[in-house]
């Protein structure tokens, strides 16, 4: 052949992205996101008492005893999963949620079983005060002793919260956990809790924030399976609006000037756009994502009617919040989707 036949054989499409996507093998290499059970946290939900019950909104989550958190902690290790984020149901709530910071606690139970089993698992607890207070909400309530005139009734107290919280963040240091993770959306939360953990020794303990937590309704089932409603109004007060992006940026450089170690953004799945501008504005901090109880249901509730097929459409969620920018990701599918990757 000729150069010039050549040239007249020659499609017009130069471009062809499908060669790439020709064989598994080919699309194997180029793929950019790789999900892995490292990456995941997978909470769990301790109470008093014996034996486990299922949270009626989350088919597959269960309120644990101490001793199930512990089964299901080696359930975590054996699929791959090292990491298991705490929140707990105490026994009574009051105003400030004494058990929050009782040796005897529930959390402080678990972390001490979980640790003692599994020494090499890593134990995150969430630390805020809606599971504890009688109220549900995430701080101390201006009313009573505590009232300050210039604020609503009711309204939550950021700098009285705080001193609970880093009560809180030292009494779970003490108990073993690894990581600490102020849920509350407390202005001055990390410094205080950093502040507190450093006196009381715990200068290498990190703080993962909650930085950029948006008011959600996305959190629906989780205020069942912890039972944390707000008994009246809502958390509109200290939680972000929905509506606003550049406001995450402010939250994270807060948190980060405070010397928080890592950063979360959450919800994870209508809020990928945030993950990526956080991620992007502050790559030297790892940082997770929360995939929440509302994401979780959802998925939950069309695969029992048959209309999504649950590991797939999960494993692609799971890739999608890894492609938009985090580093873990916190999700009560973990353990199954850690069992889909390996098989
Ligand atoms: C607060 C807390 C909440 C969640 C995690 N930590 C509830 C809230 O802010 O109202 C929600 C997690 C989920 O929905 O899965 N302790």
């Amino acid at each position: 052949m000729t150069l010039l036949e050549i040239e007249n054989r020659q499609s017009k499409i130069v471009n062809r992205p499908r060669r790439l996507r020709a064989t598994p093998a080919i699309r194997a290499m180029v793929r950019e996101t790789e999900l892995n059970a490292r990456d995941f946290i997978y909470p769990l939900f301790v109470r008093h008492g014996q034996g486990r019950s299922e949270i009626r909104s989350m088919p597959g989550v269960y309120q644990l005893s101490v001793e199930e958190s512990v089964r299901e902690a080696e359930a975590a290790i054996r699929s791959g999963v090292n990491a298991v984020v705490l929140f707990g149901i105490p026994k009574a709530k009051d105003p400030i949620g004494l058990e929050n910071f009782s040796e005897d606690g529930i959390v402080q139970q678990a972390i001490r079983a979980i640790k003692k089993e599994f020494p090499e698992m890593v134990v995150v607890t969430d630390v805020c005060l809606c599971e504890y207070t009688d109220h549900g909400h995430c701080g101390i309530l201006n009313t009573g002793e505590h009232f300050h005139r210039g604020l609503p009734e009711g309204y939550v107290l950021n700098d009285e919260t705080l001193d609970v919280l880093a009560k809180v963040a030292i009494s779970h240091a003490e108990c073993g956990a690894d990581i600490i993770a102020p849920s509350g959306m407390m202005d001055g939360m990390v410094s205080t809790i950093r502040a507190g953990l450093d006196f009381a020794g715990y200068e290498n303990l990190p703080i993962l924030s909650y930085a950029v937590k948006y008011a959600s309704s996305f959190y629906g089932p989780f205020r069942d399976a912890a039972e944390g409603a707000p008994k009246f109004g809502d958390r509109k007060s200290h939680q972000m609006d929905p509506a606003n992006v550049c406001e995450a940026l402010r939250e994270a450089a807060i948190d980060v000037d405070e010397g928080a170690d890592m950063l979360m953004v959450k919800p994870a799945l209508a809020y990928l756009d945030v993950i990526r501008v956080v991620k992007d504005a502050f790559p030297e901090l790892p940082m997770a994502a929360y995939n929440v109880s509302g994401e979780y249901s959802m998925i939950k509730a069309a695969a029992q009617n048959g209309w999504v097929d649950e590991e797939k459409v999960t494993l692609e969620t799971l890739t999608a919040i890894k492609r938009a920018g985090a580093d873990l990701i916190i999700t009560y599918h973990a353990v199954d989707a850690a069992r889909w990757l390996s098989a």
